[in-house]
């Protein structure tokens, strides 16, 4: 079970290797399934809504002030929880992230 969503999130990072743009940022965002405990509450699928619904990228006094920003906020939640995404597939979410939400130029 968990070596097959290793697998999954593996071969999801090397085929982003020759896209590399929001639309693969989307599908990685969307298909994100952690096995995790949040909250006390143990989850197989847990993504990144399970923390912060999409409300949460726009709030007002969000910590993200710019593009670098997000994509170290993204990189951020890549490693603490243990996503897997490459750096590519990170930027590839921030670049989703940021035309669904953030705007910045
Ligand atoms: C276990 C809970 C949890 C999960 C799951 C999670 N995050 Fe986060 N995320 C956080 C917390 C906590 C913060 C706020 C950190 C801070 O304020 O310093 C945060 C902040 C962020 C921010 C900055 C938001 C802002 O504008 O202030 C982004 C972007 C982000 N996360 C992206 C993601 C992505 C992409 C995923 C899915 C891979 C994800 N997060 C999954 C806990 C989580």
């Amino acid at each position: 079970m968990k070596s097959n969503l290793l697998m999954a999130l593996l071969l999801l990072s090397v085929s982003s290797v020759y896209a590399g743009d929001a639309e693969n940022g989307e599908q990685l965002y969307k298909e994100v399934a952690l096995e995790r405990t949040i909250r006390g509450e143990q989850y197989t699928d847990a993504n990144c809504e399970t923390c912060h619904e999409s409300a949460f990228y726009q709030r007002e006094d969000r910590k993200v002030t710019s593009y670098s920003k997000l994509e170290s906020m993204v990189e951020g939640c890549n490693t603490n929880l243990d996503v897997g995404w490459f750096p590519e597939d990170v930027s590839d979410v921030a670049k989703y992230l940021n035309r669904e939400y953030y705007k910045f130029k």
